[in-house]
């Protein structure tokens, strides 16, 4: 692991099409990942981008009546806006068409070359454009792609090979000896077995179009779009132009892939790195597929939805939370407008919602909005002993599970705090202490447990739901940023200021009417 910086990606998309839910919920689980770290205080990379060449992005340019270079260049602004409504975070975006990444990548396959990893040979194989990939035909459904549903076309040509055979005995030592190199583990199990059946060499080069890079050495090949993509996670960190930044940055911590790329990343790239001695990523994560109302996503049955249309209703948070918590990170889940809402409206509306509303317009109420002073040791009961352990054991079960990348049981913690601020206030009432002659500071006391509540909650949850954390945060009267804090100062009980100001406001996350 990269001792300096967290360096974690996410797979570059096609830009083939506009963005839809699945690639969205990649890159909002890097993003949930990549926040959590810079609260504890990380020095984070993050990085995600588009992969422009290939057929199939040609294709698309084809199509519109464009070159590659016009599509591309006008269908990239339609994935980074997405990024933007999500408030995805990342420090760097890469195209697969600057300067920065294609001189690198030439220099990569060259080094190869020189060290007599690649040789030409000749192929004939079946493709399937969608994949960007050969299949043998055991892959294929009634002779089509079962991922794609179109028939490969039929490709015959001298290609470039990397000696991909040659890399099985380690790679195969590699997920024995490290377990947590791919994750979860069914994922492992089934690379490991899949390479022990032995590996094929790999093509690497095209000449039949020329939306590539160009192999160096010979310019009438260009570089297979897989083996130029991969190559991303190292180009963007500085491999062949930037030697400080590289070293800094590379290895990355986790690549997050969609189950459908695990292959690439796990057999391909390793190899391609041990070919040349370059250190290894930590941890390669494949997570399940979404569908759409129980059906593969798809446009002429409407169920290719655009995350825009959710964000509308739901708001980014309400987007982001919802598809980590509702799918278990790793297997395959399914979104439906009834089941977004439902949860929506639990968590967010009721749950958390509720608590934040009921303790800021309490002590607008009954203390004019002013963070009264700290209770003193002796004048804590059993209740708030219990509330401050179970924020205590909240966090350290989220940790956990944030290390094991169960972002759901992540969120499941979280909430098991926010449920027992709930029950804290219906323990201790502050409606009736309000009442009471004499229960002053009684009230006080349990005033400021809450605001205290809430302050720790908006650090709990502003990597999940960033912008309502940053607004609860700023109600109770805490100074900054939520996003600058950093959890090991921030998260001592006790950090609210007595004197701050309080305010009320419109609901954090307003319910839905379904
Ligand atoms: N360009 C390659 C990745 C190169 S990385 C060096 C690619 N692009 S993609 O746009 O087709 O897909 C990108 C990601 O979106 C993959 O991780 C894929 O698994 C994910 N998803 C696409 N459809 C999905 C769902 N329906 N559900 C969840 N994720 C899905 O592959």
């Amino acid at each position: 692991m990269s001792e300096n910086t967290f360096y974690l990606t996410t797979p570059i998309y096609y830009v083939n099409d506009v963005p839809h839910l699945g690639h969205a919920y990649t890159t909002v689980a890097a993003d949930f990942v990549a926040r959590f770290r810079r609260l504890q205080g990380r020095r984070v990379h993050f990085l995600t981008g588009t992969d422009e060449h290939g057929q199939k992005v040609a294709r698309s340019a084809e199509a519109q009546g464009l070159s590659p270079r016009e599509w591309t260049d006008q269908i990239v602004p339609r994935w980074t806006e997405v990024w933007d409504a999500l408030d995805i975070s990342n420090d760097d975006f890469i195209r697969t068409t600057e300067a920065r990444h294609e001189k690198p990548v030439q220099s990569f396959v060259s080094h190869l070359h020189e060290r007599g990893q690649i040789y030409l040979g000749s192929y004939e194989g079946l493709y399937c454009i969608g994949c960007e990939a050969f299949k043998v035909p055991e892959e294929l459904v009634d002779g089509k792609c079962p991922l794609h549903g179109i028939e490969p076309e039929v490709v015959s040509e001298d290609n470039y090979f990397f000696r991909l055979s040659e890399y099985a005995g380690r790679l195969i030592e590699l997920y024995e000896t490290n377990p947590r190199f791919v994750m979860p583990e069914p994922r492992r199990n089934e690379v490991l077995g899949k390479v022990k059946a032995g590996l094929d060499d790999l093509s690497i080069s095209r000449v039949s179009f020329d939306w590539g890079i160009p192999i160096p050495w010979d310019p009438k090949h260009v570089i297979y779009v897989w083996v130029d993509a991969l190559q991303n996670y190292v180009t963007a960190a500085g491999y062949d132009s930037d030697e400080a930044a590289f070293r800094r940055i590379w290895p990355a911590d986790i690549h997050f892939v969609g189950k459908d790329i695990l292959w690439f990343h796990a057999v391909i790239w390793p190899a391609l790195l041990m070919a040349l001695d370059l250190p290894l990523p930590a941890t390669i994560y494949a997570h399940g597929f979404l569908q759409v109302g129980g059906e593969k996503m798809s446009k002429s049955k409407l169920t290719g939805i655009s995350p825009h249309d959710l964000i509308e209703t739901f708001s980014s948070d309400g987007y982001r939370y919802f598809f980590m918590r509702e799918v278990s990170f790793g297997q395959d889940g399914n979104f439906s407008w009834e089941g977004m809402a439902a949860r929506y409206n639990s968590d967010l509306a009721n749950d958390f919602g509720n608590l934040a509303s009921r303790v800021t317009s309490m002590s607008v109420r009954y203390l004019d909005g002013v963070v009264p002073g700290r209770p003193d040791g002796h004048e804590l009961g059993p209740f708030e002993r219990d509330l401050r352990a179970v924020q205590r054991r909240a966090f350290e079960d989220m940790t956990r599970a944030i290390d094991d990348l169960a972002l759901g049981e992540a969120l499941k913690a979280v909430w098991s705090f926010v449920r027992r601020g709930n029950a804290y206030v219906e323990e201790v009432a502050p409606w009736a202490l309000a009442k009471q002659v004499g229960a002053r500071r009684r009230l006080e006391v349990v005033l400021y447990e809450l605001l205290e509540s809430l302050r720790l909650l908006a650090l709990m949850t502003a990597p999940i739901t960033p912008r309502a954390a940053d607004e609860l945060w700023s109600r109770v009267g805490a100074s900054g940023s939520v996003h600058d804090c950093v959890y090991e100062r921030a998260l001592a009980w006790g950090g609210l200021a007595p004197g701050s100001q309080v305010r009320a406001g419109p609901p954090l996350f307003p319910r839905i009417e379904t």
